[in-house]
């Protein structure tokens, strides 16, 4: 029986994820009882919206929306000052009190001011600033300061008696992206946390128990951060940024752009065990009439989506050695 469904981000972050997450939530409400948050912190921006209305969670899984348990797992860290101003604002938007909605394990580790901090000069690579790094650094050095030992307000739960109930059925919604992966990113710009299936079975949850692994990817891709992403000499690629409004949810930092890369998203579907793909933003290259992507080091063009489309579910079906659905959604609000 399958009790775990997973949403992954397949590229930098940034991929809609969280609207992903709210339609999955949503056609599946009656099914799962909690969702997860397994990685990261609030350097993540979730844009979602809600009845024509966009909110942006950074700390708090989607399932609030629905009345389901949200849980912030045990690998991922929290800021406290933060998570509660964020549930101050969703209640308020909701109309309705989501307190009771908001799990934290136990395990979770605490985001200080001190390493807040210490991430004030975006720790060179160009981080969020919300001190990631330095709180995984001090859990890493044993001597960070971990949920159960702190004294606030969120019910402080241990996961292992919830995921491994008869009638839990859960949804993982992961942060950030596999190309921001602590070991399989693009070191040292990446995140400090398991962007991947790897953070889910951390979190405690064992493989026989996972079912469908969402693995959510851009049309074309976008990094935020320090190394240089966008080829400087292309002028094609700031079109992107403006049509596809290519600005950081967290830090309204401008996001690098780049082609759909299949050399990286090939090995990332495979590692990861991805099931189903979702790929967002086809009204974005529609609009733009600019229908490319990097396969085996070169760039490929395309006359139509449509063509694009073919090469795509060929090259995903010749390559994956299983089957793999392929979604392609064009439409912000859901998928
Ligand atoms: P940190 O996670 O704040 O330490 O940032 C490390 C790197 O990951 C930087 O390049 C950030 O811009 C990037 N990053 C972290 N979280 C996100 C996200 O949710 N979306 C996009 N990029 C992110
Ligand atoms: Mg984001």
């Amino acid at each position: 029986m399958n009790k775990v469904d997973v949403i992954i981000g397949l590229q930098h972050g940034d991929e809609a994820k969280a609207k992903c997450a709210y339609s999955i939530c949503q056609e599946n409400k009656k099914h799962y009882n909690f969702v997860v948050r397994f990685n990261g912190g609030p350097n993540a921006g979730h844009t979602i919206y809600h009845e024509g209305r966009k909110f942006v969670t950074h700390q708090i899984p989607v399932g609030v929306f629905f009345d389901i348990h949200s849980i912030i797992g045990p690998c991922s860290v929290v800021d406290i000052e933060k998570l509660t101003k964020e549930a101050d604002e969703l209640s308020k938007f909701l109309g309705k009190d989501i307190y009771n909605f908001i799990l934290i394990d136990k395990r979770a580790h605490i985001i200080t001011k001190k390493h807040i901090e210490l991430d004030s000069d975006g720790s060179t690579i160009g981080s969020t600033k919300s001190g990631i790094a330095y709180a995984y650094g001090d859990k890493y050095l044993r001597k960070g300061l971990r949920y159960e030992d702190s004294i606030y307000g969120f019910l402080c739960v241990d996961t292992y008696k919830i995921f491994h109930q008869e009638k839990a059925n859960i949804l993982f919604e992961g942060a950030q992206g596999w190309g921001l992966d602590i070991d399989f990113g693009d070191y040292p710009y990446v995140t400090s946390s398991h962007c991947g299936i790897a953070g889910v079975i951390a979190s405690g949850i064992n493989h026989h128990m996972i079912g469908n692994v969402y693995g959510i990817a851009k049309i074309y891709e976008t990094y935020v951060g320090n190394k240089e992403f966008q080829p400087k000499e292309n002028t094609e690629l700031p079109k992107f940024q403006k049509v596809g409004q290519e600005i950081g949810a967290t830090t309204g930092r401008v996001r690098q752009c780049n082609y759909l890369n299949l050399d990286t998203l090939i090995p990332t579907i495979k590692i990861n065990g991805v099931t189903n793909i979702i790929f967002n933003k086809i009204d974005v290259v529609e609009e733009l009439k600019i229908f490319k992507l990097i396969y085996k080091k070169e760039i490929k063009i395309f006359k139509n989506f449509l063509e694009m489309k073919y090469f795509i579910n060929d090259t995903l079906t010749n390559e994956i050695p299983y089957f793999i659905q392929i979604v392609y959604s064009g439409n912000p609000h859901k998928i």
